[in-house]
């Protein structure tokens, strides 16, 4: 009788993992003992959650496991990561990772518990937690794995604890402990620690909260991905350049204020290597007329991006505008459209970047004046006046790196034709960078991928750089399922990627829109949408920025448009094209662009606004039953809730045509602009991530204490022994 409950439970435990898991039975609880017939039996009782918890809590009280006293032993180990979690400083957490699994140091200030989680979304239903202590008592430290309840901000002890205590101890202020896991503990109530950004929760219990659970607290979360490798700045002292506005005033009636800036390279005598970039925030709101510096208060800086500029003889204009204050950005001199190369871009999120040590973007290598572009967007919904001096610290290095390095812009293009619908959770759309564009700017023997920043706004949730060759689809060269626009670091592409001439590139972003209750257009304001990737890549080429975007008759006709008032499809089409820039339009259409203008002053003043005005100004004119409305309106009025009408349009603009852009540094075309269709390639087979199994399953981490060691032991050579049994008797 024994022995076939064992048997039974080492069937479940063993195929349960290429099978869907139940509910009531969890598939990694360790019976301490496996020949106990009372432990396995108590697996498959139905516990309520605060009994279970309270079962699991008093057992280990009884010092089962997970325990170690220890007011000396540190690890020794070196933390690759550390990151203040609060913004005091009062909870640090270090951790460092190997292939399989993940050590974590917390230091918080507190004598109580302090907790920590990880979940996809900021708070802790369904998050993955761990609560650790130091018993004021003896000193001997703790740690319990535990998960919140999905609809109550409540912890509970998980069945199986996946983590492992190294040490604890606690001082006059401070309570500090290390433990580790697997990344994959192949456990639901553990959250899979990967590539994709984690929202990571802390918490920090009152003094004399040893043992308790964290209970309806937000004390805070903070986006990060914990895998990505790091990139250090060179040991040997860098030099830098600021690049930084200076005190300009952010008037409180803009919401979206782009600001451009021309600034002289530092005169080099010879070629140096750009090799990292840091952020200088400086917003000053001003109170009283007067600015002041506010703690915590927030920055208006959403993105800034540093652009090169082609090289131009009248020198004595660029000075001029280099010691100028800047353009508001739609204002911006013509001539400084030569400046498409963007150098360093930055995000809200990010503390900037180091280059991987290979690989430098070149400054100075004309061995004279060279001029960029600073442009910085200005997210100001909340409507305050600010002084604002932010910038970027640009880091560089006589000692030359192995490569040349540049960054491509891909994706699609900003405009008003990128239309995600409301109400949608996973909406899609791409941007193409052909392999017309490609092949006529690339080497022979193509460009080394070395790292890529995927960009959206407020809606992206996942995205994916695609690599198609020929007509078959590679492994994505980069990709975010959790993205959160809080967050944007760039991400190293392992390895690299070998790209050729002629190979496709595809960004694919999905939104999710649920909580929006009108269209989204493509915009360069925070509530609208972007689909950006900007690829570091060596040797350096010609290509600059790479984008497509619907073709403009293909766009109107999937919302069921034919024909507008006084405009035809192609004049349409050279307003969207012409980027603003209105000079060479007939009369009418200016008629158009001055109403256009006025209406804009009426409302809260925007920024560039990419054709979204145009949208709000044309009124359809065929088919009849849209007449007389404005496209705008049309737009807002379709019945997005009905999911066959929003598939059909995502599958139509996402299969269908796309209108190709292809801009090389200097500003020319690398290729004719073109309309094609989307690349016909065979889709690379996803593997089910319900097919792959915890084949790790059995992995014990080598234990470090031996207080924990035997204890979690499971004997697997015996449950693999009878578990083929039990599949070869069937
Ligand atoms: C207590 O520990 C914390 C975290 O390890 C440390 O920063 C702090 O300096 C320590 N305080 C004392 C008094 O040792
Ligand atoms: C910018 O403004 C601040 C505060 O008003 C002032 O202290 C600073 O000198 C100004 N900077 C420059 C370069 O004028
Ligand atoms: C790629 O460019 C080469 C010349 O540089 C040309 O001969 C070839 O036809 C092009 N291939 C494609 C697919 O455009
Ligand atoms: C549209 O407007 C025109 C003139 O403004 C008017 O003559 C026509 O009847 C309207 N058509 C519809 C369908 O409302
Ligand atoms: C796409 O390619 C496949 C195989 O290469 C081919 O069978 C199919 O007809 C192509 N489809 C289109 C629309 O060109
Ligand atoms: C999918 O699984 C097959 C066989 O298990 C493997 O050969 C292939 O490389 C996998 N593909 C990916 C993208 O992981
Ligand atoms: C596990 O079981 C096998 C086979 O029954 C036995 O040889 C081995 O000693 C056991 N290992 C442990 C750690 O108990």
């Amino acid at each position: 009788m024994h022995l076939q409950t064992v048997l039974a439970l080492g069937a479940i435990l063993l195929c349960d993992a290429k099978l869907p898991r139940k509910q009531h039975i969890q598939p990694n609880e360790l019976p301490s003992n496996p020949t106990q017939n009372s432990q396995a039996l108590r697996l498959l009782q139905i516990e309520s959650k605060s009994e279970k918890t309270s079962r699991i809590v008093n057992q280990y009280r009884r010092n089962r496991r997970e325990l170690f006293d220890s007011k000396s032993y540190e690890s020794s180990l070196t933390w690759a990561h550390s990151e203040k979690l609060d913004e005091n400083g009062d909870f640090v957490l270090r951790w460092v990772n190997s292939d399989s699994s993940i050590t974590f140091r917390l230091e918080a200030k507190t004598l109580g518990y302090v907790g920590l989680g990880f979940n996809s979304a900021m708070n802790m239903r369904g998050a993955d937690l761990v609560v650790a202590w130091v018993d004021d008592r003896n000193g001997i430290a703790r740690v319990l794995d535990c998960h919140g309840l999905a609809f109550d901000d409540r912890a509970v002890a998980d069945e199986v604890q996946n983590y492992e205590l190294i040490s604890g101890y606690q001082n006059a202020t401070h309570t500090t402990v290390e433990f580790r896991r697997q990344l994959d503990t192949c456990d639901r109530q553990d959250f899979v620690i990967g590539e994709d950004t984690t929202q990571v929760l802390w918490a920090i219990g009152p003094e004399g909260s040893d043992g308790q659970l964290p209970e309806h607290v937000h004390k805070g979360s903070r986006p990060l991905r914990l895998l990505q490798p790091v990139s250090k700045p060179d040991s040997i002292p860098l030099w830098h350049w600021d690049v930084r506005l200076n005190n300009l005033t952010i008037p409180h009636d803009m919401a979206t204020l782009f600001w451009c800036k021309i600034f002289k390279a530092p005169d080099l005598p010879s070629k140096h290597h750009i090799v990292g970039y840091q952020p200088l925030i400086d917003s000053r709101p001003i109170r009283n007329g007067r600015p002041v510096v506010e703690k915590n208060s927030l920055s208006p800086v959403h993105h800034m991006v540093l652009y090169e500029c082609a090289e131009d003889p009248d020198k004595n204009m660029w000075n001029e505008w280099a010691d100028g204050d800047g353009f508001f950005g739609p204002n911006k001199p013509s001539e400084w459209a030569a400046c498409v190369t963007p150098i360093a871009a930055w995000a809200m999120g990010s503390k900037g970047e180091f280059l991987p040590e290979n690989v430098g973007i070149p400054l100075g290598e004309k061995a004279g004046v060279s001029y960029y572009m600073l442009e910085v967007h200005y997210d100001n919904q909340a409507l305050h006046e600010v002084l604002d001096s932010s910038g970027i610290r640009v880091h560089y290095t006589p000692a030359l790196r192995a490569h040349d390095a540049a960054l491509l812009g891909a994706g699609v293009g900003v405009s008003a034709l990128h239309v995600i619908p409301p109400k949608q959770r996973q909406y899609r759309t791409v941007g193409i960078c052909s392999p017309e564009c490609t092949n006529s700017t690339m080497p022979d023997e193509g460009i080394n991928i070395v790292s890529v920043l995927l960009h959206a706004h407020g809606t992206g949730r996942k995205i994916s750089l695609k690599h198609i060759r020929g007509n078959q689809e590679l492994p994505a060269i980069s990709e975010e399922n959790n993205y959160d626009a809080r967050y944007q670091q760039s991400r190293i592409v392992p390895g690299g990627r070998k790209f050729l001439r002629g190979d496709t590139l595809i960004t694919e972003c999905t939104y999710d829109s649920t909580s929006r209750e009108k269209p989204i257009l493509g915009g360069y304001s925070a509530s609208q949408e972007m689909c950006l990737s900007f690829v570091l890549y060596y040797p350096r080429t010609e290509l600059a920025g790479c984008y497509s975007m619907t073709p403009v008759k293909e766009f109107f006709e999937t919302f069921g448009v034919k024909e507008f008032y006084g405009l035809t499809i192609l004049q349409v089409e050279n307003i969207f094209l012409s980027n603003g820039n209105l000079d060479s339009l007939p009369p009418q259409l200016l008629e158009m662009a001055a109403a256009r203008q006025r209406s804009a002053e009426e409302s809260a003043m925007q920024g560039d606004d990419q054709g979204v005005g145009l949208m709000k100004e044309l009124v359809i004119l065929d088919p009849p039953e849209f007449r007389n409305k404005t496209f705008m309106a049309h737009l807002n009025e379709m019945p997005w809730s009905e999911p066959l009408l929003t598939e059909k349009i995502e599958m139509s603009l996402y299969k269908g045509m796309h209108m190709t852009f292809c801009k090389k540094r200097d500003d020319s075309w690398g290729a004719p602009i073109q309309i094609q269709n989307y690349p016909n390639y065979t889709e690379l087979m996803n593997n089910d991530t319900a097919e792959k199994s915890c084949h790790y399953k059995n992995v014990i981490l080598p234990s470090t204490t031996a207080s924990s060691a035997h204890r979690n032991l499971f004997n697997w050579s015996a449950i693999l022994a009878v578990c083929s049994i039990i599949i070869v008797a069937r």
